[in-house]
């Protein structure tokens, strides 16, 4: 057995996804583990180095998890060799940052969405495909125990026909006005400027769940709003949010399923997550959460009768089983690493590419067109 040393170029392990997801719960148990096993034994063991334009902030965190190498020398792109380049930094950065270690070779592992304009995002493509490096992008949602258990009742036929999904999406960020209350996301989230756009954010998400659960996106039609016009950032200074951040959407899917998402930050939670999948077919419907998934099949279903004269008998949400109530999964992100690097060694069929996270720009750029011309849209094959 031997152990191969893997140097990943982390960029934006400061920020929210990149420290809590990539690293804390991603990298350093893969490294605790004695890295990746690949199936003749051998082991692929991630060598971190960190990357940012705060020295500071980056040897603090190297300090406390005990990771050797740090930087804010953007040329370690070019002068680390056969290395992995990561990205969990601001998207308006990422084309860039992405062009840059293809070029020098570096395979790429990113967090979505991969650009803020389909233009973007194809000649991102264009270069992986040029350059011949390999490509993976952060699809974290389908690694969800909920979703996971959704797929495999869509993969048993649990549902018959799917005729719908309804995925209902959001929860209350505060503003910050109130001290007591900060807001619990970035202030950039809410910045046209800055990238920020609920619309770009969940349906790059929206795009990959729905194809690669229920099936392929084919049309959509959306309205975003500003719900919220000021906010108070990180340093407590007052701007003006104007970003989308709601948006009501219908999509046709391949056989005429249709799909309608609600995704708001300005809304207050009364489902059983802080995001919902209900599927519903001829044979019976799910509800899948973050981690859990429940179902109600034909047999099961109750039978209300329309009466507003009557107080309602039916306690609807008891009459649901639970679905795999007591499986475990490891944490998705990982789980997601783990598959990328295996594939830099030629091991599994990895399909999470950055061609995967064109598509998802693509859904947001036509949300965001059909919004603001008020039309339906249709999903056009990308020629990548
Ligand atoms: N997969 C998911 O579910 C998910 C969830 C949230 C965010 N994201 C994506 O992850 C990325 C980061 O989001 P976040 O919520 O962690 O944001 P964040 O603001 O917490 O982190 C942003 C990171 O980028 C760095 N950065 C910002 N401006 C920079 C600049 N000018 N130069 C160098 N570095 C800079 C920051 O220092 C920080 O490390 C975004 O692309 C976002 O779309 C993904």
């Amino acid at each position: 057995m031997a152990i191969k040393k893997l140097p990943i170029i982390m960029h934006g392990i400061t920020g929210r996804m990149g420290y809590n997801q990539h690293l804390c719960n991603s990298m350093l148990p893969i490294i605790k583990e004695g890295g990746v096993k690949l199936s003749n034994g051998d082991r692929i063991l991630p060598e971190p180095i960190l990357l940012g334009r705060n020295k500071n902030k980056l040897a603090q965190i190297a300090r406390d998890k005990n990771i050797n190498q740090f930087t804010d020398d953007y040329s370690i792109i070019e002068s680390t060799e056969n290395a992995v380049f990561f990205d969990a930094g601001t998207t308006l950065m990422r084309p860039e940052l992405l062009e840059r270690a293809m070029k020098a070779g570096q395979h790429i592992y990113c967090e979505k969405p991969i650009g803020m304009s389909l233009t973007e995002a194809e000649n991102i493509c264009r270069i992986a495909k040029n350059t011949g490096v390999k490509t993976g992008i952060v699809m974290d949602k389908l690694f969800l125990p909920g979703l996971l258990k959704l797929k495999r009742l869509v993969n048993e036929g649990f549902f018959g026909r799917i005729v719908s999904i309804k995925i209902d999406f959001g929860y209350w960020v505060f503003s910050g006005e109130n001290k007591e209350q900060m807001a619990q996301r970035p202030a950039w989230n809410y910045k046209k400027s800055e990238g920020g756009s609920i619309i770009f954010d969940m349906m790059c998400h929206w795009r990959y769940v729905l194809d690669h659960i229920i099936a392929p996106v084919q049309s959509v039609d959306c309205v975003g709003v500003t719900a919220i016009k000021h906010r108070v950032d990180e340093k407590g200074q007052t701007y003006t949010a104007d970003a989308d951040d709601a948006f009501y959407a219908n999509l046709i899917l391949q056989d005429g399923i249709m799909a309608q998402i609600s995704s708001s930050w300005c809304t207050r939670v009364n489902r059983d997550d802080l995001v919902t999948f209900q599927v519903d077919g001829t044979q019976g419907s799910a509800v899948a959460g973050l981690t859990q998934c429940k179902t109600q099949s034909l047999a099961q279903t109750p039978r209300p009768v329309w009466n507003p004269d009557q107080p309602n008998t039916i306690n609807f949400t008891e009459q649901w089983q639970p679905y795999l109530a007591e499986a475990t999964f490891d944490n998705g992100f990982k789980t997601q690493w783990e598959m990328f690097i295996k594939s830099l060694y030629g091991e599994g069929n990895y399909i999470y590419t950055l061609n995967e996270g064109a598509k998802g720009v693509q859904l947001a750029q036509l949300a965001m067109q059909s919004w603001k011309e008020r039309r339906w849209l249709d999903v056009q094959a990308l020629n990548l």
